[in-house]
């Protein structure tokens, strides 16, 4: 049990990415708060058993308030937090530049950059010395793209982001990583995939050297890897998990 006795926070848990990682920990024995972004979407854990255990939180990551507020939670309920998987996201409609709303690139910030940056400034400070953050950038936080002009700098800003907690984390044994998925058959990123790739000869998988779509267990494999002391010497790092995606 890679887990066993740990406690670690999933927000965006109850999307594709985060339910498999949820998945993952619980199965691994870990004690996980999945923190969702919406109440409704409770039920997309509903199946889950343990040897870990699972307790559920909303918030909103863009709001400090609701972010201290599932941040005191976790460590209410374990007095100790082991990891933080910093998971929650969103994506808009393909545009280029000159037509992409003000307030579609305003919100994607306020989601996924002070998201991101909201959860570190609150769950760092409960954390254990040795813990493991995980934040969720993506292959286009190390790419451009076409018609993605707020998703891209976002998940670039996440790396940033991580690079700079490591820093100041290392000397308390935090370590910071940030993983790198390419877009998947998902619910958020197949459509953009698609988007993207509108009019090219190709699909998106037959872009991917490893001519596949991932799976969100490819994801959850990297998290799973990057939280663990396998991964005890990484920290400050942009993990890909894409197929070789951004390799050409
Ligand atoms: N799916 C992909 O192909 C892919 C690729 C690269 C990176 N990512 C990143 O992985 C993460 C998860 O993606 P996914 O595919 O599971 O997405 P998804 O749309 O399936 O799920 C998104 C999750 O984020 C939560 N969320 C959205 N807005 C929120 C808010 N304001 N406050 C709190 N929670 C909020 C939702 O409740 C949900 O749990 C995102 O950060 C995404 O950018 C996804």
């Amino acid at each position: 049990m890679l887990f066993s006795g740990k406690n670690i926070i999933v927000t965006g848990a109850t999307g594709d990415l985060g339910v498999a990682i949820v998945q993952r920990l619980i199965s691994q024995g870990a004690n996980v708060l999945a923190v969702a972004g919406h109440q409704s979407e409770i039920s997309r854990l509903a199946t889950f058993s343990g040897p870990g255990t699972l307790e559920t939180s909303v918030a909103d990551v863009s709001d400090a308030e609701q972010v201290l507020g599932y941040a005191t939670r976790a460590f209410a309920l374990w007095g100790q937090i082991d990891g933080f998987v910093n998971n929650a996201g969103i994506q808009t409609p393909v545009r280029p530049i000159v037509a992409f709303p003000e307030e579609d690139f305003d919100r994607v910030m306020a989601v996924n950059v002070r998201g991101v940056f909201l959860g570190m400034k609150y769950v760092l400070p409960r954390m254990r010395e040795g813990g493991s953050v995980v934040n969720m950038s993506s292959a286009l936080g190390l790419v451009g793209g076409a018609g993605i002009c707020a998703y891209v700098p976002s998940k670039r800003a996440i790396i940033g982001l991580t690079k700079t907690a490591a820093l100041e984390q290392g000397p308390r044994g935090v370590r910071v990583n940030a993983c790198c998925p390419d877009p998947i058959a998902g619910r958020m990123t197949f459509k953009l995939a698609e988007e993207v790739f509108a009019g090219s000869k190709k699909t998106f998988a037959e872009t991917v050297p490893l001519g596949r779509h991932r799976t969100p267990e490819d994801v959850a494999g990297l998290v799973s890897y990057l939280l663990s002391d396998d991964s005890s010497y990484a920290t400050g790092t942009a993990h890909s998990v894409d197929g070789g995606f951004t390799t050409a």
